[in-house]
């Protein structure tokens, strides 16, 4: 193969690009959206079903993923236009690219909205907003809590303040490039959030709720996960649960939109694939679980519901935060875990985008993420809106699967429900069905008769694309 390399410039070591990934790993989707789905359904068999999911479908993926960057070297637009030349395959499959960068940009423009409501939570903890909700009856405390939250979101102005930090914090850190911003900021973020994290659980443990937390984590009821709707007349299956955790196994791993593809391309050769990627996806997994301990045994603590949905971090928790000795410290340093994980996994959804950019000659690194982060802010008003004056715009409602849902819901289902999972399909498929497979023998490094090789190879070619396609047949309601 004729030597590759990267114009954008290396990881300066593996460390490097395994910090840089877990930190694209780890996001919103561990510490917003993991604790609130495990809580919805059922607690600890619902976990086991995301490891399974992680190890058995999204950490296979993730490695067909990182194989197409490391080959290519370019940013999922150029580097499937290479693959295909050197493959000899149809140009269809170069729509994984332009395809990764659309989502890239879709994403983002909601994913900022959110880390701005994180970063507006720091001052608000930090203050002492919360902390009066102890002398309040337990209506008025819970009321209090959730004004803050739709007051927040009820006004435009100030959701476009935190979302525009946030993009100018991500555009910060992607304008001064590959070593100098992604990969020094992420080695400086990174090793911050595990602290504040393990602050978090030592905090958590020590509540008398913690051993309730841990329960409600390890114990792994099935019957919770595959017969939710149980009445005492009639009990349903329902392969719902699994699906859920599939999903969200696939999205925590930042598959199917050529984040992991950029960052692969970044990778210097001669470097174990297998012994990077199982690190990033065991630190994904670690980061939910530990998000999961800190946050459980706080919400039995004071009484709430486990099963509260989307709004369990920020309408459930600073009741919490607000009633427990030095909960304004706690709190803050909750919402400062936020933002971090939002940040680290922000910039890879940039990246591809700039990297792009700056491939086709016509942009620098600093104008390509001008451009672009300004092009993404502007789309973010969209979500902004989406809360406030256009939240009663819904317009696929005549469709009954998407009945109800706003614009933020439409684009958030759209993007992780039903366009990662269709490009993360296509990735699989091209590398393990379209590339040689002595191209794919010789990234990976393994000797062809070796058993890891056979059951990698099954897990690629068969399993991986298999509950990857479950996933998308799920989200357009062919199966349930
Ligand atoms: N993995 C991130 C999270 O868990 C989300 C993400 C998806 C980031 C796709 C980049 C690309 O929040």
């Amino acid at each position: 193969m004729a030597k590759r390399i990267s114009i954008h410039g290396e990881w300066t070591s593996h460390w490097g690009f395994i910090v840089a990934a877990t930190g694209s790993a780890v996001g919103l989707g561990n510490i917003w959206k993991f604790p609130y789905i495990t809580g919805q359904n059922g607690g600890g068999a619902f976990v086991l079903a995301y490891i399974l999911s992680v190890l058995l479908v999204a950490a296979p993926a993730l490695i067909a993923e990182v194989i197409l960057g490391r080959r290519g070297k370019q940013s999922p637009i150029h580097t499937m236009q290479t693959l295909v030349r050197e493959q000899q395959q149809s140009r269809l499959w170069v729509g994984i690219g332009w395809m990764g960068i659309l989502v890239g940009f879709l994403i983002l423009s909601y994913y900022s909205v959110i880390g701005g409501w994180a970063l507006a939570y720091i001052p608000r903890l930090v203050s002492g907003l919360f902390s009066t909700v102890g002398s309040l009856p337990k209506e008025q405390a819970t009321l209090f809590v959730q004004g803050t939250f739709t007051h927040l979101i009820e006004d435009p102005e100030r959701l476009l303040l935190w979302h525009t930090l946030f993009m100018l914090m991500t555009m910060t850190v992607v304008a001064r490039g590959v070593q100098a911003g992604l990969e020094q900021a992420t080695r400086f973020l990174m090793p911050l959030l595990f602290v504040v994290l393990l602050v978090l659980v030592g905090y958590a443990m020590s509540t008398d709720k913690f051993m309730q937390g841990v329960h409600f984590m390890f114990n792994a009821d099935f019957h919770k996960l595959f017969y939710p709707n149980c009445t005492p007349a009639s009990c349903e299956f329902s392969g719902r649960g699994v699906l859920i955790a599939l999903g969200h196994a696939f999205f925590t791993l930042s598959l199917g939109m050529g984040a992991m593809m950029v960052y692969g391309a970044y990778l210097p050769k001669h470097f174990s694939l297998l012994k990077a990627t199982g690190m990033i996806a065991l630190a994904d997994v670690m980061v939910a679980i530990l998000a999961g301990l800190a946050i459980f045994p706080i919400v039995f603590s004071n009484g709430l519901e486990p099963n509260q949905g989307p709004g369990l971090v920020f309408n459930t928790l600073p009741l919490a935060f607000g009633k427990m000795p030095f909960g304004s410290f706690f709190g803050g340093l909750f919402f400062v875990l936020l933002v971090l994980a939002a940040w680290t996994s922000s910039i890879s959804l940039l990246e591809p985008t700039v990297a792009w950019m700056v491939e086709t000659k016509k942009f620098t690194r600093v104008s390509a993420t001008a451009w672009a982060g300004f092009f993404i802010w502007l789309f973010g008003l969209v979500t902004i809106f989406s809360f406030n004056i256009w939240s009663e715009v819904k317009p696929l409602s005549m469709f009954s699967s998407f009945a109800n849902k706003t614009l933020f819901d439409l684009l958030d289902f759209i993007t992780s429900n039903i366009m990662l999972p269709l490009g993360g399909f296509c990735i699989v498929i091209f590398a393990m069905w379209r590339m040689r497979s002595a191209d794919i023998l010789e990234e990976l490094e393994l000797p062809e008769a070796s058993t890891r090789y056979k059951i990698l190879r099954f897990l690629m070619r068969y399993v991986a694309p298999f509950g990857v396609l479950m996933i998308f047949l799920n989200a357009i309601g062919v199966i349930a």
